[in-house]
């Protein structure tokens, strides 16, 4: 429920969304929206991704978001981080940390972001450990005007020994394997403690081990205070502290509530569009086909 005592699904969208699979209604009263978008409609050139799209999402509680391949989970993620801006128009609006038109500057500094896209792609020459250090300035890669703190340099000093990089550091980003640099870009987005991590598929190319390690990473993020955004296709990574899950199909939102009310198997069934059954073993659920 809204703070207005009104119950929100993530409603008003393409579809009607009276046959959802599961529909919240969590108390929302003491939760503070990092995001709020009510009827917004985006376009990627020709194409409308949103017509009308409305969703809050809440400081302090963990949220997943799982769709097919095309559904505009990496488009919602673009919306956040200001790469993607919806049509201007009566009736619709897109405040980002209680704001209409936040600065970048400021939003960086709240939010730590792995998307799938990389711009370092372009940048061949920048060691991964600078990586890491300039997710203090927003930058890729540190230029001559930027000069990192001594507390600057132990914070990252202690990501990547957390994660295991400490020996790969010097390498060009570029050069290495994806999963290598998955981690860096991970510590890169974690490297100035931002209050909301967003993450789009963060555990695309880790092998098992690092998988796991970030996973419990963070669970720890979670459990300190950090709020989770995260979009996944894997429902084995909906981790313990994850509050929320949020089903997107078509652009719209389809499902909105908790693990328990989600992650079943007719929801997902219908999101995926064909029989699946969910399988649970303790905290963790897995997909099985029917
Ligand atoms: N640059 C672009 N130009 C035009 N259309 C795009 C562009 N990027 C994405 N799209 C389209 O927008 C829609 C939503 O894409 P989006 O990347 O948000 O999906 P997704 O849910 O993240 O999918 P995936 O699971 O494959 O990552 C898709 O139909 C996609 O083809
Ligand atoms: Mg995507």
């Amino acid at each position: 429920m809204t703070k207005n005592g009104q119950i929100h699904t993530g409603s008003g969208n393409k579809k009607d969304n009276s046959q959802a699979p599961c529909q919240r209604s969590v108390l929302m009263a003491a939760l503070t929206p990092y995001l709020e978008m009510k009827a917004v409609e985006t376009w990627l050139g020709p194409l409308q991704v949103f017509r009308d799209l409305t969703l809050s999402l809440f400081h302090g509680e963990h949220t997943v978001v799982l769709g097919p391949n095309g559904s505009g989970k990496s488009s919602l993620i673009k919306l956040l981080a200001r790469e993607l801006y919806p049509v201007v128009k009566e009736g619709s609006s897109l405040r980002l940390f209680g704001e209409d038109t936040i600065n970048l500057w400021r939003l960086r500094a709240r939010m730590g972001l792995l998307s799938q896209d990389s711009r370092l792609a372009d940048k061949p020459f920048v060691p991964a450990h600078d990586v890491v250090l300039s997710g203090f300035f927003g930058s890729v890669g540190l230029g001559r005007s930027q000069r990192p703190t001594r507390a600057q340099h132990q914070r990252v000093e202690i990501l990547l020994r957390h994660f295991g990089l400490a020996e790969l550091a010097t390498r060009p980003f570029a050069q290495l394997s994806e999963g290598q640099k998955r981690r860096f870009l991970l510590a890169r987005a974690l490297v100035h403690d931002p209050e909301v991590l967003v993450l789009d598929e963060p555990t695309n190319g880790l092998d098992i081990g690092a998988r796991l390690q970030v996973l419990r990473h963070l669970g720890a993020l979670a459990r300190a205070g950090t709020t989770l955004l995260m979009v996944s296709h894997r429902i084995e990574e909906v981790i313990p502290e994850i509050q929320r899950v949020v089903l997107l199909k078509d652009g719209c939102v389809v499902g909105d509530g908790t693990a328990a009310d989600c992650l079943r198997d007719e929801p997902l069934s219908a999101l995926y569009g064909l029989p699946l059954r969910v399988v649970r073993s303790g905290d963790c659920r897995q997909i099985l086909p029917v």
